[in-house]
């Protein structure tokens, strides 16, 4: 899948503003691309978004969580991604099936061969490279003042500082499952310095 690039990581690592980042400097270079997310990038997929992080749903079982992520990306591949790229597009994407590996399957505890089943009809589109930014959560979840903490909780965010430092671990198992496609940012880093960062290995890896 050249030219579908993901970024991955924990709760506010930046990832958002890095693509955000990259995709003003295609505009400027006009280099044509897209960036989407997962959950959503479409309508169904952003609804199926809605009922996984909707605080409510506290009866929510792990398994009905994993395939409902595992459905969003189905969605999401087939209706956008694949035709952007068949299109020539580059597509930056906030987050794909390692999210579910690391937050599903490692940090939920359904294991990784059930997330890799739940998501087989996914793993012919793996994406050429995805860019981790690596930072332990305690010190990215203190980025957020107590006020923008309260208003951007969702259902997943809510969870305790265990469950973010499992699904911390959990990326790190899948940087070595995946070595040759995983490339591993210090999100330690000062944001800008992160993004010139991140636009250059996408410079470097993208087929124009
Ligand atoms: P976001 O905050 O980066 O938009 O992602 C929404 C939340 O969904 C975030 O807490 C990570 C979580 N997530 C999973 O647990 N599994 C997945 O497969 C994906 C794509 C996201």
């Amino acid at each position: 899948m050249k030219n579908f690039i993901t970024f991955e990581g924990g709760e506010c690592t930046g990832k958002t503003s890095i693509i955000n980042y990259i995709a003003q400097k295609f505009d400027e270079k006009k280099i044509e691309y897209i960036t989407t997310r997962e959950p959503g990038g479409i309508r169904i997929a952003e609804d199926i978004r809605k009922i996984i992080l909707d605080v409510n749903n506290t009866e929510m079982t792990p398994e009905c969580e994993a395939l409902l992520y595992a459905a969003s990306r189905m969605q999401h591949l087939k209706q956008k991604v694949i035709p952007r790229l068949e299109e020539g597009k580059i597509v930056l994407c906030d987050r794909f099936l390692d999210s579910s590996l690391a937050y599903q399957g490692y940090a939920r505890g359904l294991g990784i061969d059930a997330i890799l089943k739940a998501n087989a009809f996914a793993l012919d589109y793996l994406p050429d490279i995805t860019i981790l930014i690596d930072i332990k959560p305690e010190i990215a979840l203190a980025r957020l003042n107590n006020k923008d903490r309260e208003s951007k909780k969702d259902r997943l965010d809510s969870e305790g500082i265990e469950f973010h430092n499992k699904v911390y671990e959990g990326y790190h198992k899948l940087i070595d499952m995946y070595k040759d496609r995983y490339i591993v940012l210090d999100g330690n880093k000062p944001l800008h310095i992160l993004q010139e960062e991140c636009l250059n290995i996408v410079l470097k890896h993208i087929e124009i």
